[in-house]
């Protein structure tokens, strides 16, 4: 069966879509102070992680976990308001790209499924 990937259009949407997804989270003054120290090529490297997982791929990114990369973020004050912003974004850049609402709702949910871990919420794996 075809994976949620490869539905989305694999590697080419996700990168069809980071352009946009990037300047939603960049602009949006909620959380754009988490990148501010953040210098480009890792945003980059967030904002391409954090679509190839929420299409349902696996990110290819060494070694952290998601709690320990967010660690930082969490003691600055990261929270579930922000993670739903993101979240928020992700469906609007879907929805601007065309995807349908089914899928777009798959995407969240993959997304939702590590809303703990990255912010350092229940038991340590
Ligand atoms: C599915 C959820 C998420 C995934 C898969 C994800 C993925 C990642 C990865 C892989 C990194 C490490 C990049 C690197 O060190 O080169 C990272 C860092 C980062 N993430 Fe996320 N992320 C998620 C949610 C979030 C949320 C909700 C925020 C908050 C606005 C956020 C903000 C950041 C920031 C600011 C960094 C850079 C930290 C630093 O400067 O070292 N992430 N993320």
């Amino acid at each position: 069966m075809e994976s949620l990937y490869e539905k989305l259009g694999g590697e080419a949407a996700v990168n069809a879509a980071v352009e946009l997804f990037y300047n939603k989270v960049l602009n949006d003054p909620h959380i754009q102070h988490f990148f501010e120290h953040t210098d480009m090529k890792r945003q980059r490297a967030m904002q391409k992680a954090f679509l190839t997982f929420a299409f349902g791929g696996v990110p290819s990114y060494g070694g952290r976990s998601l709690r320990d990369a967010h660690a930082p973020l969490v003691e600055r004050g990261l929270n579930e308001s922000h993670f739903d912003a993101v979240v928020e974004h992700l469906r609007q850049t879907l929805k601007e790209l065309g995807v349908t609402d089914e899928l777009t709702e798959e995407a969240v949910m993959f997304t939702n499924s590590v809303r703990d871990e990255v912010l350092g919420r229940g038991r340590q794996q």
